[in-house]
């Protein structure tokens, strides 16, 4: 009898203590084990002096997230393209999905590396949702915000490019960021910046390649301030194409070429956001706000 009643609590504290390492996942019987993972979403860059950005995130999220594994995709068709023709692979966001899906992982924090809630985040939720719905899909997919979305954030990020300007310019010489701009309406978000900026230091300006305000409207606000030089920087994750040719190249309608023809001397800075830890941070903070989520 006495016997019976020891393997009985045996097995109980047996259970107790073995059962927790196989928790649950999944609402519709299927008893798989929990197995979470990371998916960093960028845009992508086919320079290679910009994977200095993605090494720095890839880094720092397996510093952060310890045992956690880190897969990665590209939202841009043509440099995965591009890439490819170089022999190096990366994968889209479905593919990744697809993939870690077949990897038997049940928890998966996709982080958008974007700098705005644009077209290509707006995309991400999109494939994203889709997994989640997909039988025998991912049943816990959660979504990191880009770098700008709150006002929470907006406060962060002037905090981080007032501190990440170089030391030696002067108050009186202007800061000009290189945001990549969009026809999506998050394009608001670079005036938001550049008014938020200039609360801070009237001489910070941001202006985008792709939407508004371009660049003949801070060359009109650098013009109407007298100011004669200004430190061009980019607003965007990687110092890439946009940053060393729309930007800092040589052609004539380069930024660089354009205030320099309005007599504003320029000295150009070729450092992606995300070569910045303080902003890196930003992203991370997001992942962490996300994975509370699972
Ligand atoms: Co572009």
């Amino acid at each position: 009898m006495k016997k019976k009643i020891l393997v009985v609590l045996f097995l109980g504290l047996f259970s107790l203590l073995v059962l927790p390492s196989f928790a649950l996942a999944g609402g519709h019987g299927h008893k798989h084990a929990v197995k979470k993972g990371i998916l960093l979403v960028a845009f992508g860059s086919s320079i290679p002096e910009a994977q200095i950005s993605f090494k720095n995130i890839d880094k720092k999220t397996k510093k952060t997230f310890k045992n956690i594994p880190v897969h990665w995709a590209y939202t841009s068709k043509i440099i995965r393209k591009k890439l490819a023709r170089q022999g190096t692979y990366l994968d889209s966001v479905a593919t990744a999905l697809a993939k870690m899906m077949d990897q038997g992982f049940t928890h998966v924090a996709v982080q958008s590396l974007h700098t705005i809630r644009g077209e290509e985040y707006d995309e991400l939720v999109r494939t994203a949702h889709a997994f989640k719905s997909m039988p025998e899909g991912i049943n816990h997919i959660v979504i990191g915000a880009p770098l700008l979305s709150t006002q929470n954030d907006m406060e962060k990020v002037v905090a981080a490019i007032i501190k990440n300007i170089p030391r030696k310019r002067k108050k009186k010489e202007a800061v000009v960021l290189m945001g990549h701009g969009t026809h999506h309406p998050a394009n608001a978000f670079y005036a938001a910046l550049m008014f938020n900026l200039q609360r801070q230091d009237p001489n910070i300006f941001v202006g985008t390649v792709e939407g508004s305000p371009e660049i003949g409207d801070i060359k009109a606000m650098l013009k109407e301030k007298r100011i004669k030089k200004a430190y061009l920087m980019p607003f965007m994750s990687v110092a890439g194409d946009h940053a060393r040719n729309d930007m800092a190249g040589d052609e004539d309608d380069s930024w660089k070429s354009v205030l320099t023809k309005a007599r504003v001397k320029c000295s150009v800075v070729l450092k992606g956001t995300a070569e910045y830890d303080n902003m890196v941070n930003i992203w991370i903070e997001h992942l962490k706000a996300a994975m509370a989520h699972f």
